[in-house]
């Protein structure tokens, strides 16, 4: 079942009603200012950073789910009947409605008793602000008497704070209305050199910012006492909730129309020029009030709302593909971009499942992140890395998290998850391949951002490295730590006591587990590293890195394969996991993926059979499960994974970060038909059909779908912000696709499925345009058999790079 369809002219996708399964949501802001926006205008608005910064209050957990929004109220004057536009938070029936979520902005219309209202919600590039345009439409034969109010309610900035604090909140709130624009100062009086506004562009019949006054005793946002009876009661917020709601009336004769622009922004002065006049407690408006002004204009609007859409043909206009398969398409051009996107600028802070309160900015995570975005935006992905370098310390080793603001690593959370160094390589060979910019490796980069500690980038690699080497285990794997990729593998951790951290409570010493996973990792990453190395003239160093990956796909040969797949790890007790040996966790997906993806058992059939196992014990038809069987209890030895209920998260659930790498190990050893299979089973677009099964929003990845263990298989949670967008847009494009960077130049190499005769794609690659077609008999499943580079023929499947501004049309044949 559907509940909604994808407009892939317009790149939107319209949700056809409001009760969908959870709120499906979008994000606004690009830069600086962002906030999520659901089907029915709930959600919020923040700052730069979602905890600290939090612009407006949205209620987490609440029955129903999704309250706190961007919420408007019509009522016509003649008879007192209201309705909330976006459905929620009033729930009226409405006669029609539609929610077009497209890139960076989202617009509800709908309609009841023949009045029309369409709000588009954007964030202007350039601005740290947020429009609301709303077009009323009077559809009746006879004129109509209408009020619109809207509405807000202030979070007291750190959303934390807000959350819980109330002996001190309830008392520090303060708000000042001046020429009809309502501005938001709770602080400003004393550390806070920053407000809010929300301002509309009509004339007001009223206005309120007391909560209570606005909503009236003992009543909640779908009743508000001030729109049932029509009129604002002026009411200035001292403590308590301060809230914005502005109130206008609208007479519209019949077929009249009227746009009425409503902004929300977020404003800072300079400390010593914070109170106007100076000594008051006034806030000092000169800046803002131009900005207010000209946002407020609908020329201003528009302009902005058209620049933003011409923002976002750029970052899309680099990678465009046509295939036989719209889901395909439909995610590669638009949606898997455009949550790659999302998460560069997000990370894992604020969506529907993360509140915005947990801090910082995962190495891991944003080391993967960067292989989704890294051609749209190399200049920010190179600031990204050298940040992210920047918090590694001196023994190679990383904190786990550092903080977007200040960029420094997290203690409170500290290092020790082992393969977290090993992701920065992966990261930046990454970024190598893209751009050619081999500059970056000799960019000066500190350690734990200590001044004067300052080494080449290169440097840091190399460090990133021996850390795994000088933490080998008894049988010679990589020792794990707190945890490898997988978090909840805490195999040094043996807490029995309710709300310990799985991934910080060291209770035990002398640890030896040990993880197959990384040393998948490592060899890959040494492999890359070794590229690099020769890139720069370095022949010993790319020798010793070969060798060192050869070493220890040696080790993995003898002791990390089970007989029919690779072993997981060794626990601390030096008994495997993911072993046939065990009764429950016998096979596990990370190991498989990572260690072929690192080429181990390429050339002796141990990759083909490892992926005939996972296709005969984790495959179903919603994804590839993370292991089997499910843990049926908690394992003390195991930590967070046993804690799960079997088929959720990481006890068997349907993790989708990882299918990636199972469909890429597949193109790897030249199965095209189970790469793109599992691709399609689970691409969102293709889940669009059984959209009460999945719940989730059908335009973008969940982290997890719940496996076959659940009673809700197929469900899936954790939707937009994951490792996941990154991985299957670098699998269907780089692999089942082949367009793939390298060091020398693209290469072309696809692994398709027999069905398809080709396809065609526009890849811009360091500044040149790459016209790409490919042309395949039908049901046959070769690989590229030559490549015509403007109707010359080239050896190989690699296109050298043609320099900026050139086009390059490309033919890659496959004869059979
Ligand atoms: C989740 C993991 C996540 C970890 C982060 C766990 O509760 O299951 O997916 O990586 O928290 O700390
Ligand atoms: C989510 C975390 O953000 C990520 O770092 C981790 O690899 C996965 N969960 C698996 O545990």
């Amino acid at each position: 079942m559907r509940y909604g369809h994808f407009d892939d002219q317009r790149r939107e996708y319209v949700i056809e009603r409001p009760d969908t399964p959870l709120p499906w949501i979008n994000y606004l802001g690009t830069e600086a200012y962002f906030g999520i926006v659901s089907n029915t205008a709930g959600g919020y608005s923040f700052y730069r950073d979602a905890r600290l910064r939090r612009l407006t209050r949205y209620r987490y957990n609440n029955a129903p789910f999704d309250l706190g929004g961007r919420y408007l109220y019509v009522r016509d004057d003649a008879t007192g009947d209201f309705w909330s536009p976006s459905w929620q938070p009033v729930r009226g029936s409405l006669d029609d409605y539609e929610c077009r979520h497209g890139l960076s902005y989202t617009r509800i219309a709908s309609a009841r008793d023949g009045i029309r209202a369409e709000t588009l919600y954007f964030v202007p590039l350039g601005e740290t602000l947020e429009v609301w345009r709303v077009r009323i439409t009077n559809e009746r034969d006879a004129a109509a008497d209408l009020s619109l109010f809207s509405s807000v309610e202030f979070c007291l900035w750190d959303a934390q704070d807000d959350a819980t604090n109330f002996q001190r909140n309830f008392s520090t709130g303060e708000v000042e209305v001046a020429d009809e624009v309502i501005y938001h100062k709770t602080e400003y009086r004393e550390r806070r050199d920053h407000f809010a506004y929300f301002a509309c562009s009509e004339p007001l019949a009223g206005f309120d910012t007391q909560r209570e006054a606005f909503l009236g005793p003992y009543r909640g946002w779908d009743r508000p006492v001030t729109v049932e009876r029509g009129a604002a009661s002026r009411s200035v917020a001292h403590g308590w909730a301060p809230i914005g709601s502005h109130h206008v009336r609208l007479g519209l004769a019949p077929g009249e129309s009227r746009e009425v622009v409503f902004v929300l922004g977020y404003a800072e002065n300079p400390r010593d020029e914070k109170f106007d006049p100076p000594g008051s407690q006034t806030i000092n408006k000169r800046r803002v009030r131009p900005v207010i002004e000209r946002w407020l204009r609908p020329e201003t609007v528009a302009a902005g709302f058209a620049a933003l859409g011409e923002h976002w043909d750029r970052l899309l206009g680099g990678l465009r593909v046509t295939t036989p398969d719209v889901d395909t398409d439909r995610m590669v051009n638009v949606w898997n971009a455009y949550q790659c996107m999302v998460t560069f600028n997000l990370s894992r802070s604020a969506s529907f499942f993360e509140s915005g309160i947990g801090r910082g900015m995962g190495f891991r995570d944003s080391n993967q992140d960067l292989l989704g975005f890294v051609h749209m935006i190399p200049e920010r992905a190179r600031e990204r890395i050298l940040d992210i370098a920047a918090t590694q310390k001196t023994t190679g080793g990383a904190y786990h998290q550092y903080q977007p603001l200040t960029k420094r690593g997290n203690n409170d959370i500290g290092e020790g998850f082992n393969d977290d160094p090993l992701w920065l390589v992966l990261g930046v060979s990454a970024y190598v391949k893209e751009t050619g910019d081999e500059t970056i490796l000799d960019e000066p980069v500190p350690f734990d951002n200590e001044p004067g500690s300052e080494a080449p980038l290169y440097e840091h690699l190399l460090r990133s490295l021996r850390y795994t080497q000088h933490r080998l285990g008894p049988h010679g794997l990589p020792l794990i730590g707190r945890a490898d990729w997988n978090d909840c593998l805490n195999l040094n951790c043996f807490s029995d006591t309710p709300g310990e951290p799985f991934q910080t409570t060291e209770n035990v010493s002398g640890g030896v587990a040990e993880s197959v996973f990384i040393a998948g990792q490592f060899v890959l990453a040494a492999k890359e590293l070794a590229a690099i190395a020769e890139l720069r003239g370095l022949t010993g160093e790319a020798t010793e890195f070969r060798a060192a990956a050869e070493k220890m796909t040696g080790v993995i040969v003898e002791h990390g394969w089970d007989g029919a797949w690779f072993r997981r790890a060794y626990d601390f007790s030096g008994n495997p996991i993911g072993s046939s040996t065990d009764d429950e966790g016998q096979i596990f997906i990370e190991p498989q993926g990572m260690c072929v993806l690192g080429g181990v058992g390429l050339g002796d059939g141990m990759a083909v059979r490892a992926l005939r196992s996972v296709e005969q014990r984790l495959a179903t038809p919603h994804g590839i499960v993370l292991q089997q069987p499910a843990y049926s209890g908690y394992r003390l030895e195991l930590g967070e994974i046993s804690s799960y209920p079997p088929g959720y998260k990481e006890n068997a659930g349907i993790f989708c970060h990882t299918n990636p790498w199972i469909m890429i190990a597949e193109a790897m050893v030249g199965n095209g038909e189970r790469a793109f299979d599992y691709y399609r089973r689970i691409n969102p677009s293709v889940r669009e059909a059984i959209s009460e099964v999945h719940r989730c929003e059908p335009y973008v990845y969940a982290q997890m779908i719940a496996g076959r263990d659940a009673p809700t298989h197929g469900e899936a949670k954790n939707s937009w912000l994951t490792g996941t967008a990154a991985w299957n847009l670098v699998a269907i494009t780089q692999w089942i696709l082949g367009l793939r960077p390298e060091l020398t130049g693209l290469r072309v190499d696809p692994v398709l499925p027999a069905s398809w005769p080709g396809f065609r794609a526009t890849r811009v690659f360091r500044g040149a345009t790459y016209e790409i077609t490919v042309r395949k008999p039908a049901g046959t499943t070769g690989r590229v058999s030559y490549l015509l580079v403007d109707g010359e023929r080239v050896d190989g499947t690699v296109v050298p790079p043609a320099g900026p501004g050139a086009v390059v049309r490309v033919e890659a044949v496959v004869e059979s």
